[in-house]
């Protein structure tokens, strides 16, 4: 493996950069990774001269490719943000193919994905757009032409039901009346394939972008439909992004009121991102009860709030546990916690859903409850919730289909 490092060096030092010097020599390369005839790297350069640059990329892409044993070659092009922020990937290119570890994703190629390698940016954006001296939303983050709203649903804290509220939330609005699209993005475990039993690829149209699946009347993305599952995959800081950009920006979203994406927990780079390069209307935060995940919460209040992006609310997810078989009512992880700390930080408290067994089965078939039991009391949870998230937005309802609510 060191061998075949070297030689990529050395193929790397005969490819001149803007100015001349060989690349190696300016210090502009990442370290470089070899897994399994796979190699990556990042080249981190000034946004004012990425054009330049990008054909470096090619060239060094093309030398190192060209070796035996070379399989696959990912070369991020990526823009230093000033302020000792993370990398801002300004190109994820090439055969994308993976190898090593994740925090604890998965992930390869499939051919779908060949179809994100160009730079993200929305036709007519400029590189660097969004990136380094960005302030937050609507500070060169460019939209989404045809999508009205993108609202992040996140959680500083994993496990606390951000993809579960993510789904339901997004098929209520839909049930609203609202023209809603879902993106996953996230892209160390992501878990929309499924919640929504995807199991197709989307289809590649125009030779570079994708058409999203469509689920209950929603269309849907998310890296999971590109990769296969339980293959390790790096997702290193600028690869993350660009992928995450991509799927903004090179899916055939059509005409959206709202699309809802579902957050990888914390506060790190892909929140960021997503944070700094979309236009985000607003942000859902779901939390448990429990201080601990309300510290959490907390946490992912103030990353939203550092970079403008208006905190729609709280949701309390697994509030109060209903036994399925006697009725009675238990607080395991304690009741009320999330409405006390959205009063506290003067943020809107969205409501309740309770610990229900029937919410994580119909969610492990692939069946939200919102689409397999719209009338049962859960989806009527949900549905309150999206009441509230559509007022905070701003957007008006279309004629709501007629749905009989239980007791
Ligand atoms: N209200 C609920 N009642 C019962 N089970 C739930 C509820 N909400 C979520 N779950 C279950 O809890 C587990 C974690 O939920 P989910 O995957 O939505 O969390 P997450 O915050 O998106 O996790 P991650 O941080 O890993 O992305 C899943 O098995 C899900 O079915
Ligand atoms: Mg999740």
């Amino acid at each position: 493996m060191a061998a075949l490092k070297d030689e990529v060096l050395a193929r790397l030092a005969a490819v001149p950069s803007p100015d001349g010097r060989p690349l190696t020599a300016t210090g502009k390369l990442s370290d470089i990774l070899v897994t399994d005839g796979k190699v990556f790297f990042s080249l981190t350069v000034d946004a004012a001269h990425v054009q330049q640059w990008e054909s470096v990329r090619e060239r060094a892409q093309a030398a190192v490719r060209a070796l035996p044993g070379v399989e696959s070659v990912m070369i991020a092009l990526t823009a230093e943000r000033g302020g000792g922020h993370a990398p801002h990937a300004l190109s994820q290119p090439s055969p994308a193919s993976g190898g090593g570890k994740s925090e604890r994703g998965a992930a390869g190629a499939t051919s779908p994905r060949s179809a994100l390698r160009r730079p993200p940016m929305a036709p007519g954006a400029r590189p660097g757009e969004g990136a380094p001296h960005s302030h937050g939303p609507g500070h060169g983050a460019a939209g989404i032409p045809g999508v009205a709203a993108i609202i992040a649903v996140a959680s500083g804290k994993g496990g606390v039901g951000k993809s579960t509220v993510a789904v339901n939330l997004a098929l209520a609005l839909h049930d609203l009346g609202l023209k809603v699209g879902v993106l996953d993005a996230d892209i160390y475990g992501p878990s929309l394939p499924k919640l929504l039993a995807i199991r197709e690829r989307p289809e590649v149209i125009s030779g570079t972008r994708l058409k999203p699946i469509v689920r209950h009347g929603m269309p849907v993305m998310s890296i999971g439909f590109l990769v296969e599952e339980e293959t390790p995959m790096i997702w290193r800081g600028p690869m993350v992004m660009s992928a995450l950009t991509q799927m903004l920006r090179e899916v055939e979203w059509g005409t959206l009121d709202v699309m809802v994406v579902d957050m990888p927990p914390g506060t790190g780079d892909a929140q960021l991102t997503m944070a700094q390069q979309v236009p985000l209307k607003g942000a859902v935060i779901v939390s448990t009860p429990q201080d601990l995940a309300l510290i959490d919460a907390r946490r992912g209040i103030a990353m939203f709030r550092r970079v403008n992006v208006p905190v729609l609310g709280i949701v309390e997810n697994m509030s109060t546990f209903i036994c399925p078989q006697c009725g009675a009512r238990s607080d395991i992880f304690g009741h009320g916690g999330a409405r006390a700390e959205a009063e506290r930080l003067g943020v809107p408290f969205l409501g309740e859903v309770p610990l229900a067994i029937e919410i994580r089965e119909k969610s492990d078939a692939g069946a939200p409850v919102v689409a397999s039991a719209p009338a049962g009391v859960h989806a009527r949870h949900f549905r309150d919730i999206a009441a509230r998230v559509r007022d905070g937005l701003g957007v008006a309802s279309r004629p709501a289909p007629k749905i009989v609510i239980e007791a």
